[in-house]
C-alpha cells in the first residue's frame, strides 16, 4: 500500500481531529460508545481540550495527506492505560493501518507508568476482535451493554505491559533465573543447551500451556508457566498450574513478584478456570509466606517422584 504516516495530533489540530472523529462515529456508530448526534454538537474547545488533556494522547493515520485512521490512548487511575476511539477508513482497511495504529499506542503506552492497557470492542464486531487477538489483548471476563446501542453488548480486552509470552530469545534468560536460586543452581544446565530450546518450543506450540514473562526496561526479570489443566471434576472445570515462577535477584522485593501471580489469577479467572494450583518445595518457607498472603491455603500435601 501507499505510504502510510502515524501522526500525533498537537494540541492545536482541534479542528483536524473534529473532522476525523465525526467522519469516525458516522461511518461506524455501532463500534462506539459514543454517537455522531452527541459529539457534532461539541464546540471548538471541547476538542481542543480533548487534545490537551495531559492524560490523553491522539494519532492519526494519513496517507496522500488525507486523514484514514484514529486512536487515542488515556491513562487512568491505578496505573491503567485505555485505548479508545480505534477507526481505520474503509478504503484503508485491511492493509495493517489498524495495527500500526495500536502499536503506536502500546507504545506509548509502555513509557509511561501504565502496567496494562485495556479497551472495549462490541462482540459482534469480528474485525476489531480479530486485531486486538492479535496484538495480544485477551479478555478480562468484564462485559456491559454499548452505551450508544444497549442491544449490542461489549467486552473489555486487557494487554499486559509487564508481562507477556516468552519468545525464544528470552529462553537463555529464563533458564538463567531457573539456576539462580539454591535448588535450580543443582539442576540447571547451560542456558544456550538446545534441550531448553526444545522444551520452549512444545510448550509455545500447546494452546493450554503458557510460558510468561516480565519484561521491565528490555529485560527480562520475572517469570512462570501458567498450565490450564482439564477434568472432569467440577463439572467439568478447568485449572490452572502455575509453575517455575522466578523473580531476577536484582529485582526482588520491589512487589512484581505479587503482581506476577495476581496478574495470573486474573487471567485464569477470566478464562474460566475454577481454581489455581502451584505447589512449592518445603524448604522455601519465604515462598510459603508469599503464597499465603496472595490468599493461597496449603491445602494439600504435594508429592514427587523423581525418575531418573
Ligand atoms: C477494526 C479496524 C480498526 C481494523 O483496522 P484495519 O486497518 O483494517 O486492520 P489491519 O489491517 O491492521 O489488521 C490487522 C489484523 O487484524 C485482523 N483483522 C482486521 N480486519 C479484519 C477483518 N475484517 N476480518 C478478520 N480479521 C481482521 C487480522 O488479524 C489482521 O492481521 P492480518 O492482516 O495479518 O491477518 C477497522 O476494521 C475499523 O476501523 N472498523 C470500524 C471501527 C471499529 O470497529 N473500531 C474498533 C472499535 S473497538
Amino acid at each position: 500500500m501507499r505510504d502510510i504516516e502515524i501522526v500525533r495530533l498537537g494540541t492545536d489540530e482541534g479542528e483536524r481531529l473534529r473532522e476525523v472523529r465525526l467522519r469516525a462515529l458516522r461511518d461506524a456508530p455501532d463500534a462506539f460508545g459514543s454517537s455522531y448526534g452527541r459529539e457534532v454538537e461539541f464546540p471548538p474547545e471541547k476538542w481542543a481540550e480533548r487534545l490537551a488533556s495531559p492524560e490523553s494522547r491522539w494519532w492519526v493515520a494519513t496517507r496522500d495527506g488525507a486523514d484514514v485512521g484514529l486512536v487515542c490512548v488515556r491513562l487512568e487511575e491505578g496505573n491503567k492505560a485505555h485505548l479508545l476511539s480505534m477507526w481505520v477508513a474503509p478504503e484503508a482497511r485491511q492493509a495493517g493501518v489498524g495495527s500500526r495504529l495500536v502499536d503506536a499506542a502500546v507504545e506509548w503506552a509502555r513509557t509511561t507508568p501504565a502496567e496494562e492497557i485495556g479497551l472495549w470492542a462490541v462482540d459482534r464486531n469480528h474485525a476489531a476482535r480479530a486485531l486486538y487477538a492479535r496484538k495480544g489483548f485477551t479478555p478480562s471476563g468484564k462485559v456491559m451493554a454499548l452505551p450508544s446501542n444497549p442491544a449490542l453488548m461489549e467486552s473489555h480486552y486487557v494487554l499486559s505491559l509487564i508481562f507477556r509470552r516468552a519468545r525464544k530469545e528470552d529462553v537463555p534468560a529464563i533458564v538463567a533465573m531457573l539456576a539462580d536460586d539454591p535448588l535450580g543452581a543443582r539442576r540447571e544446565g547451560d542456558p544456550n543447551d538446545e534441550r531448553y530450546l526444545a522444551a520452549f518450543e512444545r510448550i509455545d506450540a500447546d494452546p493450554y500451556d503458557e510460558l510468561i514473562v516480565a519484561e521491565r526496561d528490555g529485560k527480562v526479570v520475572g517469570t512462570m508457566q501458567l498450565t490450564y489443566l482439564a477434568g472432569l471434576s467440577r463439572l467439568g472445570a478447568e485449572r490452572c498450574q502455575i509453575e517455575a515462577v522466578r523473580v531476577a535477584a536484582s529485582t526482588r522485593g520491589q512487589g512484581l513478584g505479587r503482581k506476577m501471580i495476581t496478574w495470573a489469577i486474573d487471567r485464569a479467572r477470566a478464562r474460566g478456570c475454577a481454581m489455581v494450583q502451584l505447589t512449592s518445595d518445603k524448604s522455601r518457607t519465604d515462598a510459603h509466606r508469599f503464597y499465603d498472603g496472595l490468599g493461597f491455603t496449603a491445602s494439600h500435601v504435594g508429592y514427587k517422584l523423581t525418575l531418573g
